[in-house]
Protein backbone atom coordinates (compact mmCIF):
# COMPACT_ATOMS: atom_id res chain seq x y z
CA UNK A 1 0.00 0.00 0.00
CA UNK A 2 1.08 3.70 -0.95
CA UNK A 3 0.39 6.32 1.30
CA UNK A 4 1.19 9.43 0.54
CA UNK A 5 2.21 12.49 3.00
CA UNK A 6 -0.46 14.60 3.22
CA UNK A 7 -3.31 13.87 0.11
CA UNK A 8 -5.44 17.08 -0.31
CA UNK A 9 -7.19 15.41 -3.21
CA UNK A 10 -8.76 13.63 -0.10
CA UNK A 11 -9.96 16.65 1.61
CA UNK A 12 -11.39 17.99 -1.66
CA UNK A 13 -13.92 15.76 -1.74
CA UNK A 14 -15.46 16.31 1.43
CA UNK A 15 -15.56 19.84 1.07
CA UNK A 16 -15.81 20.88 -2.58
CA UNK A 17 -19.24 21.99 -2.90
CA UNK A 18 -19.09 24.50 0.12
CA UNK A 19 -15.67 25.68 -1.20
CA UNK A 20 -17.15 26.03 -4.96
CA UNK A 21 -20.50 27.68 -4.29
CA UNK A 22 -18.49 29.93 -1.95
CA UNK A 23 -15.86 31.00 -4.88
CA UNK A 24 -19.06 31.00 -7.17
CA UNK A 25 -20.05 33.88 -5.17
CA UNK A 26 -17.21 35.84 -5.23
CA UNK A 27 -17.11 35.23 -9.40
CA UNK A 28 -21.04 36.23 -9.71
CA UNK A 29 -20.13 39.62 -8.36
CA UNK A 30 -16.82 39.85 -9.89
CA UNK A 31 -15.76 41.17 -6.60
CA UNK A 32 -11.81 40.30 -6.16
CA UNK A 33 -10.49 43.08 -4.84
CA UNK A 34 -10.68 43.49 -0.49
CA UNK A 35 -14.36 41.87 -0.91
CA UNK A 36 -16.44 41.23 2.10
CA UNK A 37 -14.99 37.64 2.54
CA UNK A 38 -12.03 39.47 3.52
CA UNK A 39 -12.82 41.07 6.34
CA UNK A 40 -15.04 38.68 7.67
CA UNK A 41 -11.66 36.16 7.42
CA UNK A 42 -10.06 38.57 9.54
CA UNK A 43 -12.36 38.95 11.98
CA UNK A 44 -12.94 35.25 12.43
CA UNK A 45 -9.42 34.50 13.02
CA UNK A 46 -9.15 36.84 14.93
CA UNK A 47 -11.28 35.29 17.28
CA UNK A 48 -9.79 32.70 17.08
CA UNK A 49 -6.75 33.76 17.92
CA UNK A 50 -7.77 35.54 21.09
CA UNK A 51 -7.22 38.72 19.08
CA UNK A 52 -8.68 42.22 18.44
CA UNK A 53 -7.58 42.73 15.40
CA UNK A 54 -6.84 40.28 12.14
CA UNK A 55 -5.34 41.76 8.91
CA UNK A 56 -5.15 39.52 5.82
CA UNK A 57 -2.22 39.74 3.60
CA UNK A 58 -0.61 37.63 0.70
CA UNK A 59 0.94 35.20 2.24
CA UNK A 60 2.62 33.85 5.34
CA UNK A 61 6.29 35.55 4.26
CA UNK A 62 4.42 38.69 3.75
CA UNK A 63 2.85 38.07 7.36
CA UNK A 64 6.23 38.12 8.74
CA UNK A 65 7.40 41.08 6.46
CA UNK A 66 5.56 43.19 7.28
CA UNK A 67 5.84 43.70 11.09
CA UNK A 68 9.14 44.06 10.33
CA UNK A 69 8.84 46.52 8.17
CA UNK A 70 6.56 48.24 10.83
CA UNK A 71 10.25 47.68 12.73
CA UNK A 72 11.87 50.38 11.00
CA UNK A 73 14.72 48.46 11.01
CA UNK A 74 18.01 50.04 10.80
CA UNK A 75 21.56 48.65 8.99
CA UNK A 76 23.05 46.16 11.58
CA UNK A 77 19.85 46.12 13.59
CA UNK A 78 19.45 42.43 15.05
CA UNK A 79 16.04 39.81 15.52
CA UNK A 80 16.71 36.94 18.13
CA UNK A 81 15.28 33.57 15.98
CA UNK A 82 15.35 29.91 15.38
CA UNK A 83 17.46 28.40 12.74
CA UNK A 84 15.10 25.26 12.91
CA UNK A 85 12.38 26.45 11.15
CA UNK A 86 11.44 27.09 7.63
CA UNK A 87 12.88 29.76 5.39
CA UNK A 88 10.71 32.70 5.59
CA UNK A 89 11.30 33.71 9.42
CA UNK A 90 14.76 34.57 8.93
CA UNK A 91 14.54 35.27 4.91
CA UNK A 92 11.83 38.43 5.61
CA UNK A 93 14.47 40.24 8.74
CA UNK A 94 17.12 40.47 6.70
CA UNK A 95 14.40 41.59 3.43
CA UNK A 96 13.26 44.14 6.25
CA UNK A 97 16.67 45.08 6.66
CA UNK A 98 17.83 43.59 9.67
CA UNK A 99 20.08 41.13 10.76
CA UNK A 100 19.06 37.62 11.79
CA UNK A 101 20.63 36.43 14.89
CA UNK A 102 20.18 32.83 15.06
CA UNK A 103 20.09 31.02 18.87
CA UNK A 104 20.00 27.25 19.52
CA UNK A 105 16.77 24.98 19.98
CA UNK A 106 14.66 22.81 22.92
CA UNK A 107 16.33 19.21 21.91
CA UNK A 108 12.50 18.12 23.02
CA UNK A 109 10.76 20.11 21.47
CA UNK A 110 12.20 21.71 18.17
CA UNK A 111 11.26 25.42 19.89
CA UNK A 112 13.49 27.93 20.32
CA UNK A 113 15.29 28.03 24.01
CA UNK A 114 14.29 31.09 25.74
CA UNK A 115 17.77 30.76 28.17
CA UNK A 116 19.43 30.99 24.65
CA UNK A 117 16.89 34.02 23.93
CA UNK A 118 18.62 35.53 26.85
CA UNK A 119 22.00 35.37 26.50
CA UNK A 120 21.79 36.95 22.46
CA UNK A 121 20.23 39.80 23.30
CA UNK A 122 22.80 43.13 22.48
CA UNK A 123 22.53 46.93 22.70
CA UNK A 124 21.17 46.18 18.55
CA UNK A 125 18.58 43.65 19.43
CA UNK A 126 14.77 45.30 18.40
CA UNK A 127 13.06 41.92 18.07
CA UNK A 128 12.24 38.42 19.05
CA UNK A 129 11.03 35.54 16.25
CA UNK A 130 9.60 32.42 17.92
CA UNK A 131 8.26 29.77 15.71
CA UNK A 132 5.44 27.49 16.92
CA UNK A 133 6.52 24.58 15.01
CA UNK A 134 5.14 21.74 13.87
CA UNK A 135 2.39 22.83 15.68
CA UNK A 136 2.82 23.15 19.37
CA UNK A 137 4.18 26.11 21.15
CA UNK A 138 7.17 27.87 22.35
CA UNK A 139 7.51 28.40 25.79
CA UNK A 140 5.56 31.94 25.48
CA UNK A 141 5.71 32.35 29.40
CA UNK A 142 9.15 32.70 29.84
CA UNK A 143 9.91 34.39 26.65
CA UNK A 144 6.87 37.32 26.94
CA UNK A 145 9.21 38.50 30.44
CA UNK A 146 12.16 38.79 28.27
CA UNK A 147 10.81 40.40 25.79
CA UNK A 148 9.13 43.06 27.96
CA UNK A 149 12.84 43.39 29.86
CA UNK A 150 14.58 44.58 27.12
CA UNK A 151 11.83 46.85 25.66
CA UNK A 152 11.92 44.02 22.45
CA UNK A 153 8.69 43.06 19.77
CA UNK A 154 7.57 39.81 19.98
CA UNK A 155 6.90 38.16 16.64
CA UNK A 156 5.10 35.11 16.82
CA UNK A 157 5.73 33.21 13.88
CA UNK A 158 2.00 30.62 13.92
CA UNK A 159 2.36 29.46 9.89
CA UNK A 160 2.18 25.84 11.39
CA UNK A 161 0.32 26.38 14.44
CA UNK A 162 -3.43 27.99 13.53
CA UNK A 163 -5.65 26.63 16.60
CA UNK A 164 -2.87 25.48 19.09
CA UNK A 165 -2.99 26.86 22.42
CA UNK A 166 -0.44 27.05 25.43
CA UNK A 167 -1.71 26.84 29.41
CA UNK A 168 0.06 29.73 31.22
CA UNK A 169 -1.01 30.44 34.66
CA UNK A 170 -4.13 28.02 34.31
CA UNK A 171 -5.35 29.68 31.11
CA UNK A 172 -5.45 28.60 27.98
CA UNK A 173 -3.68 31.03 25.46
CA UNK A 174 -4.43 30.88 22.07
CA UNK A 175 -1.39 31.12 19.20
CA UNK A 176 -0.54 34.56 18.27
CA UNK A 177 -2.61 35.70 21.12
CA UNK A 178 0.30 36.96 23.47
CA UNK A 179 2.92 38.26 21.56
CA UNK A 180 3.14 41.95 19.67
CA UNK A 181 1.77 40.46 16.71
CA UNK A 182 1.05 36.56 15.85
CA UNK A 183 1.43 35.41 11.97
CA UNK A 184 -0.36 32.83 10.01
CA UNK A 185 -0.05 31.05 6.56
CA UNK A 186 -2.66 29.53 4.54
CA UNK A 187 -0.39 27.86 2.14
CA UNK A 188 -2.53 24.67 0.57
CA UNK A 189 -0.65 22.39 2.62
CA UNK A 190 -1.06 23.82 6.27
CA UNK A 191 -3.53 22.86 8.56
CA UNK A 192 -5.88 25.42 7.46
CA UNK A 193 -5.00 25.86 3.69
CA UNK A 194 -6.03 28.30 0.66
CA UNK A 195 -6.27 27.29 -3.03
CA UNK A 196 -3.19 29.04 -3.55
CA UNK A 197 -1.03 31.48 -1.33
CA UNK A 198 -3.16 33.59 1.84
CA UNK A 199 -1.61 34.55 4.79
CA UNK A 200 -2.86 37.03 8.15
CA UNK A 201 -1.23 38.99 11.10
CA UNK A 202 -3.18 39.46 14.23
CA UNK A 203 -2.54 41.68 16.82
CA UNK A 204 -4.18 43.44 20.44
CA UNK A 205 -2.54 46.61 19.15
CA UNK A 206 -4.94 49.39 17.82
CA UNK A 207 -2.21 51.10 16.45
CA UNK A 208 0.64 48.33 15.07
CA UNK A 209 -3.33 46.78 13.11
CA UNK A 210 -3.69 50.03 11.62
CA UNK A 211 -0.70 50.63 10.24
CA UNK A 212 -0.26 46.60 9.32
CA UNK A 213 -3.41 47.53 7.56
CA UNK A 214 -1.76 50.58 5.67
CA UNK A 215 1.37 48.83 4.53
CA UNK A 216 -0.36 45.70 3.12
CA UNK A 217 -2.30 48.16 0.48
CA UNK A 218 0.53 50.96 -0.52
CA UNK A 219 1.21 52.16 2.46
CA UNK A 220 -2.08 54.80 2.24
CA UNK A 221 -5.32 54.47 4.17
CA UNK A 222 -6.80 56.25 1.78
CA UNK A 223 -7.01 55.84 -1.79
CA UNK A 224 -4.34 57.93 -3.57
CA UNK A 225 -2.83 59.19 -0.14
CA UNK A 226 0.01 57.64 1.26
CA UNK A 227 1.46 57.99 4.62
CA UNK A 228 4.40 56.11 3.59
CA UNK A 229 5.56 53.42 1.00
CA UNK A 230 4.29 50.25 1.55
CA UNK A 231 3.51 47.58 -1.03
CA UNK A 232 0.64 45.33 -2.66
CA UNK A 233 -0.01 42.74 -0.27
CA UNK A 234 -3.51 42.04 -0.15
CA UNK A 235 -5.07 39.22 -0.01
CA UNK A 236 -7.16 37.50 -2.58
CA UNK A 237 -11.00 37.35 -2.20
CA UNK A 238 -11.38 33.99 -3.37
CA UNK A 239 -8.44 32.66 -0.89
CA UNK A 240 -10.78 34.51 1.32
CA UNK A 241 -14.30 32.76 0.42
CA UNK A 242 -11.90 29.31 0.32
CA UNK A 243 -10.75 29.75 3.57
CA UNK A 244 -14.20 31.15 5.27
CA UNK A 245 -15.77 27.81 3.62
CA UNK A 246 -12.97 25.53 4.95
CA UNK A 247 -12.68 27.13 9.01
CA UNK A 248 -15.37 25.46 10.20
CA UNK A 249 -13.70 21.78 9.35
CA UNK A 250 -10.66 23.30 11.48
CA UNK A 251 -11.34 21.91 14.97
CA UNK A 252 -12.36 18.43 13.35
CA UNK A 253 -9.20 18.41 11.44
CA UNK A 254 -6.61 20.01 14.10
CA UNK A 255 -8.79 16.53 16.56
CA UNK A 256 -8.18 13.94 13.63
CA UNK A 257 -4.74 15.05 13.48
CA UNK A 258 -3.93 14.67 17.27
CA UNK A 259 -5.95 11.36 17.28
CA UNK A 260 -3.55 10.23 14.34
CA UNK A 261 -0.68 11.43 16.75
CA UNK A 262 -1.83 9.12 19.35
CA UNK A 263 -1.70 6.14 17.48
CA UNK A 264 1.27 6.66 15.81
CA UNK A 265 2.80 7.69 19.56
CA UNK A 266 1.41 4.43 21.29
CA UNK A 267 2.87 2.37 18.45
CA UNK A 268 6.22 3.69 18.64
CA UNK A 269 6.06 3.47 22.34
CA UNK A 270 8.92 1.71 24.32
CA UNK A 271 10.97 1.26 20.50
CA UNK A 272 14.20 1.36 20.84
CA UNK A 273 15.50 3.36 18.19
CA UNK A 274 11.97 5.27 17.26
CA UNK A 275 11.88 8.69 19.22
CA UNK A 276 8.03 9.60 19.04
CA UNK A 277 7.90 13.65 19.33
CA UNK A 278 7.46 15.21 22.81
CA UNK A 279 4.65 17.57 23.60
CA UNK A 280 4.85 20.01 26.57
CA UNK A 281 2.55 19.13 28.94
CA UNK A 282 1.23 22.79 29.04
CA UNK A 283 0.58 22.66 25.05
CA UNK A 284 -2.53 21.96 23.03
CA UNK A 285 -0.07 20.56 20.37
CA UNK A 286 -2.02 20.44 16.93
CA UNK A 287 0.23 18.05 14.66
CA UNK A 288 0.88 20.11 11.62
CA UNK A 289 3.59 17.43 11.38
CA UNK A 290 4.41 14.11 13.17
CA UNK A 291 8.28 14.17 13.38
CA UNK A 292 9.65 11.33 14.75
CA UNK A 293 14.03 11.05 15.85
CA UNK A 294 16.04 8.75 14.38
CA UNK A 295 19.27 6.60 13.80
CA UNK A 296 20.17 5.96 10.16
CA UNK A 297 17.59 8.39 9.03
CA UNK A 298 18.86 8.88 5.24
CA UNK A 299 19.08 5.32 5.05
CA UNK A 300 15.23 4.87 6.85
CA UNK A 301 14.15 7.26 4.21
CA UNK A 302 15.54 5.46 1.16
CA UNK A 303 13.70 2.40 2.85
CA UNK A 304 10.26 4.05 3.23
CA UNK A 305 10.97 5.60 -0.91
CA UNK A 306 10.95 1.91 -2.17
CA UNK A 307 7.66 0.86 0.12
CA UNK A 308 5.65 3.88 -0.97
CA UNK A 309 5.44 5.37 2.50
CA UNK A 310 5.46 9.46 1.89
CA UNK A 311 7.97 11.03 4.47
CA UNK A 312 9.76 14.55 4.15
CA UNK A 313 12.50 16.10 6.58
CA UNK A 314 11.50 19.72 7.83
CA UNK A 315 14.28 21.21 7.82
CA UNK A 316 17.41 19.08 6.80
CA UNK A 317 19.77 22.35 6.77
CA UNK A 318 19.16 24.75 9.85
CA UNK A 319 19.22 28.61 8.22
CA UNK A 320 22.27 29.67 10.00
CA UNK A 321 24.70 26.97 7.53
CA UNK A 322 22.53 28.28 4.66
CA UNK A 323 24.63 29.50 1.96
CA UNK A 324 23.07 33.36 1.96
CA UNK A 325 23.90 33.69 5.41
CA UNK A 326 27.23 32.99 5.34
CA UNK A 327 28.43 36.33 6.09
CA UNK A 328 26.87 35.98 9.27
CA UNK A 329 29.96 34.06 10.29
CA UNK A 330 28.40 30.72 11.94
CA UNK A 331 30.14 27.78 11.88
CA UNK A 332 29.04 23.99 11.66
CA UNK A 333 29.21 23.13 15.69
CA UNK A 334 27.92 26.87 16.20
CA UNK A 335 24.26 25.71 17.33
CA UNK A 336 24.47 21.65 17.87
CA UNK A 337 21.15 21.18 19.25
CA UNK A 338 19.42 22.27 16.20
CA UNK A 339 22.47 20.79 13.99
CA UNK A 340 21.50 17.56 15.64
CA UNK A 341 17.91 17.67 14.78
CA UNK A 342 18.58 18.50 11.38
CA UNK A 343 19.93 14.83 10.98
CA UNK A 344 17.62 12.79 12.98
CA UNK A 345 14.01 14.32 12.12
CA UNK A 346 11.74 12.94 9.44
CA UNK A 347 8.06 13.49 9.73
CA UNK A 348 5.42 10.99 8.30
CA UNK A 349 2.06 11.01 6.88
CA UNK A 350 -0.42 12.78 9.65
CA UNK A 351 -3.24 14.53 7.41
CA UNK A 352 -6.52 13.98 9.05
CA UNK A 353 -7.94 12.49 6.23
CA UNK A 354 -5.53 9.26 6.56
CA UNK A 355 -7.05 6.10 6.61
CA UNK A 356 -6.75 3.34 9.77
CA UNK A 357 -4.97 0.26 7.66
CA UNK A 358 -3.05 3.58 5.95
CA UNK A 359 -1.66 4.45 9.45
CA UNK A 360 -0.73 0.70 9.81
CA UNK A 361 1.36 0.86 6.67
CA UNK A 362 3.43 4.12 7.95
CA UNK A 363 3.81 2.06 11.33
CA UNK A 364 4.83 -1.66 10.30
CA UNK A 365 6.93 0.23 7.56
CA UNK A 366 9.45 2.01 10.17
CA UNK A 367 9.49 -0.79 12.45
CA UNK A 368 10.55 -2.98 10.17
CA UNK A 369 13.07 -1.00 9.04
CA UNK A 370 14.73 -1.06 12.71
CA UNK A 371 14.18 -4.95 12.84
C1 LIG B 1 7.34 28.46 10.01
C2 LIG B 1 6.93 29.10 8.72
N1 LIG B 1 7.07 30.44 8.58
C3 LIG B 1 6.69 31.07 7.46
C4 LIG B 1 6.13 30.37 6.40
C5 LIG B 1 5.82 31.13 5.15
O1 LIG B 1 4.50 31.03 4.75
P1 LIG B 1 4.09 31.15 3.21
O2 LIG B 1 4.56 29.93 2.50
O3 LIG B 1 2.59 31.25 3.26
O4 LIG B 1 4.70 32.40 2.66
C6 LIG B 1 5.93 28.99 6.52
C7 LIG B 1 5.27 28.16 5.51
O5 LIG B 1 5.49 27.95 4.41
C8 LIG B 1 6.36 28.33 7.70
O6 LIG B 1 6.22 27.01 7.85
Amino acid sequence: MTVPLLDLVAQYQTIKDDVLAAMMAVIERQGFIMGPEVARLEAEIASLSHAKHGIACSSGTDALLLPLKALDLKPGDEVITTPFTFFATAGTVHNAGGTPVFVDIDPATFNISPRAVEAAITPRTRAIIVVHLFGQMAVMEEILPIAARHGLALIEDGAQSIGARRKVEGTWRASGELGTVGTLSFFPTKNLGAWGDAGLMVTQDDALAARLSRLRLHGGSRQYMHEEVGTNSRLDTLQAAVLLAKLPHLNAWNEARKQNAARYTSAFAGHADICPPRVDPANDHIFHQYTIQVPRRDELQTFLKTKGIGHAVYYPLALHLQPCFAHLGYREGALPVAEAAMHSVLSLPIYPEMKRDQQDAVIEAVKSFYR
